[in-house]
């Protein structure tokens, strides 16, 4: 028995073969299991010799199985190898990669070229409250200004205060002047919150703020800056800019700027034709506002600024919908997005 069921095994070629094998000798109704049994009825002396005897069968069966195991496994692996060898002159899969938001392409362009200008980068919440999006920016309460921005209000926390959605950057103008000595040179690019909705107007879009404090500052200041901003963002030497005047409770005097540019024929191009286009708006820093802050007015000045993001780069790149911005629509990121 025990050279006939070694034979089998060591020609056994497959998995399935070496199993049956096994369920055939050592299973529960298998042969050597039969003789395992026989031992109950086998006289002491009989079964002193016979006992171990079977064992050992029974072990050196399982082993040789074992063995023979392995070996098939190994030769079913190197089997698998062999046929699924990579082709290495296949050409690669294709890499997707992402692509930067427009706006954050935007965002990053409006820093480069202020930062050229001696402009450093300040930030602020977009959970503001009362004072910083205000009462501090010269909004008294009930003014009807405030009603003009469409504010997102928080629920009262324990204290009853109203904390909104920050309605422009401004607020972090005031943070940087009650923080920082002048002389102050800053942008601020951020997310803020109104409620509307249409397709140039999403209830959350973005904003960059700007902030000139020093001892001598003046409205020619803040025409330089500005009309050489326009030049460098719309990448044309010569940008008209005019400045109408406008009102603000935080600037005084106030004014939009506009660039000029042609609408005719659907798309706007900037720097030709005879049209003109808002693109931000801008002011010397209100008195009361410096005051507010803790700046001597008679010491300092400023100007300050503020352009929708958004609505430049749909000029820029020649996006006709704001909505699709905030969609999260991946062919619409991969075809408006920037490859690095
Ligand atoms: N905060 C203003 C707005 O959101 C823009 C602005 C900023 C105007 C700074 C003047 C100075 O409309």
């Amino acid at each position: 028995l025990e050279s006939e069921v070694l034979g089998a095994i060591a020609v056994a070629d497959d998995l399935a073969v070496l199993d049956s094998i096994r369920v055939g000798e050592l299973g529960k109704k298998g042969r050597v299991s039969g003789l395992m049994k026989t031992l109950g009825k086998m006289d002491p002396e009989e079964r002193k010799v016979m006992g171990p005897k079977l064992n050992a069968l029974k072990n050196k069966l399982n082993d040789a199985i074992d063995a023979r195991k392995v070996e098939l496994e190994d030769a079913e692996l190197d089997a698998r190898l062999a046929s699924e060898k990579a082709d290495l002159s296949l050409p690669a899969a294709p890499w997707k990669s992402g692509a930067l938001h427009p706006v954050m392409q935007v965002f990053e362009e409006i820093e480069e070229i202020f930062g050229a200008m001696g402009f450093s980068v300040a930030e602020g919440p977009d959970i503001e409250d009362d004072f910083h999006n205000f009462t501090a920016l010269n909004f008294p309460v009930g003014h009807p200004a405030r009603e003009e921005h469409d504010t997102f209000f928080m629920v009262p926390d324990a204290e009853g205060e109203r904390k909104v959605l920050r309605t422009h950057t401004s607020p972090v103008q005031v943070r940087t002047m009650m923080s920082k000595e002048p002389p102050i040179r800053v942008i601020i690019p951020g997310r803020v919150y109104r409620n509307d909705w249409d397709a140039t107007h999403t209830p959350m879009f973005h904003q960059v703020e700007g902030l000139v404090i020093d001892k001598v500052t003046h409205m020619g200041h803040l025409k330089g800056c500005l009309t050489d901003f326009a030049r460098a963002f719309f990448e044309v030497d010569e940008v008209e800019t005019r400045f109408r005047p406008h009102f603000f409770p935080f600037t005084e005097p106030s004014a939009e700027m506009d660039v000029k540019c042609d609408r005719s024929g659907g798309n706007v191009k900037i720097g030709q034709g005879d049209d003109w286009l808002e693109i931000l708006g801008s002011g010397m820093v209100h008195p009361n506002v410096l005051r507010n802050c803790g700046l001597d007015p008679n010491e300092y000045q400023g100007f300050a600024f503020g352009m929708g993001v958004d609505r430049l780069a749909m000029l820029k790149y020649g996006m006709p919908d704001l909505r699709p911005y905030f969609e999260s629509d991946v062919r619409w990121l991969s075809h408006y997005g920037f490859k690095p």
